[in-house]
């Protein structure tokens, strides 16, 4: 895992122009990026580390998955070379790995995973999807088989090329759901214990019912009707109106903010600062500012700067489950 690698990065397929942009952006013109997938790009010059960091801190939104490239390959060596590969790069013979393949298209790479965990097993190095403190990438493209290996704390997720798969129950109240458990998941959020959340544009309900999964008392903003699944529900009070006007008469102060509402980002953003007055100083918002318009970037980075005058943006990621939008994570100053 020395210097000079290529880093491979995944972006969603429509972002992925995005994420070249806010690449060069960070890191000046002269990067070289290659597309080598339709959700996976090659840049050379930066390292893992500063990509990783960049992306953390929300500089670069689009990015949602990285790893180090080792190797390439038309096909996998047979078990005892591909290990090599792997071991030698390490600084440490490891105990354990997490291994995660994935494929140019939807699929999982199950093949590739289980050829990867054979190697390693027979080395006496144990295999994990997750969890470890390096991770072993295999990309499955349509020309070249790419092998990737860093530590999980660069990887930006611990999903293969960042796609969390989530349990697809019937108790489901929305796909929306998805956003926020990938959101709490990613960025390893803790909700106050016993907390009072407000849910901007709450109907049906999805995030309202993970926020009571997290403890939380929840007031769920939306002209739109609630799932009647959480009617019973008495630690959860529909507020059937627009945000604006729910603040203009709310006495009561939160923990936590979340906006999942159908709006342009800048408009959503300001609904923010409204929202500020209500919330407890520090208190948590997680916020999903929308596509819309012809320069999701841009209209992205206005909406931060407007949520800037009073938070601490702490992330901004197009997750895997977000379409068109991007989910910041912010504190209330
Ligand atoms: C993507 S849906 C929210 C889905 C929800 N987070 C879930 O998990 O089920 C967007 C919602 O924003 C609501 N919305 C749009 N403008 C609003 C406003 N000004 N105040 C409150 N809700 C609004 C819409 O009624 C719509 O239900």
């Amino acid at each position: 895992m020395s210097g000079g690698r290529s880093v491979l990065f995944s972006a969603a397929a429509d972002s992925y122009e995005l994420a070249v942009r806010e690449i060069r952006g960070e890191f000046g013109r002269d990067v070289r990026i290659q597309r080598v997938g339709a959700e996976l790009g090659r840049v050379d010059g930066p390292s893992v580390r500063d990509l990783a960091a960049a992306c953390d801190a929300g500089r670069i939104m689009f990015v949602r998955h990285l790893t180090e490239e080792i190797a390439s390959f038309a096909e996998l060596p047979p078990s005892y070379e591909l290990a090599e590969v792997i071991l030698g790069e390490l600084p440490q013979y490891p105990e354990a790995l997490g291994v995660q393949a994935w494929t140019d298209d939807a699929g999982t790479g199950g093949s590739y995973y289980h050829r990867i965990e054979e190697a390693l097993t027979g080395r006496g190095v144990a295999v994990t999807r997750s969890g470890q403190e390096y991770v072993v990438s295999c990309f499955v493209g349509r020309k070249a088989i790419l092998v990737g290996l860093n530590r999980r704390a660069d990887s930006l997720s611990d999903w293969p090329g960042g796609r969390m798969r989530l349990a697809r129950g019937e108790e489901r109240v929305s796909r929306s759901e998805f956003k926020l458990e990938e959101a709490i998941a990613t960025f390893g959020l803790e909700l106050p214990s016993h907390g009072k959340a407000v849910d901007l544009g709450a109907s049906p309900g999805g995030w309202t019912r993970i926020l009571r999964q997290h403890g939380q008392e929840v007031w769920s903003v939306d002209p739109g009707a609630l799932d009647p699944r959480l009617r019973g529900d008495r630690r959860i009070h529909h507020e059937p109106t627009t945000a604006g006007r729910f603040f203009a008469a709310n006495r009561v102060r939160f923990d936590v903010v979340v906006n999942d509402m159908r709006m342009d980002q800048v408009t959503s953003a300001r609904m923010m600062l409204d929202a500020a007055d209500h919330l407890r100083r520090g208190g948590l918002a997680i916020v999903t500012l929308k596509g819309g318009g012809r320069n999701p970037l841009d209209g992205a980075r206005r909406g931060l700067d407007v949520l800037r005058e009073r938070y601490d943006v702490r992330h901004a990621r197009q997750l895997h489950h977000n379409r068109n939008e991007i989910t910041v994570i912010a504190h209330h100053r």
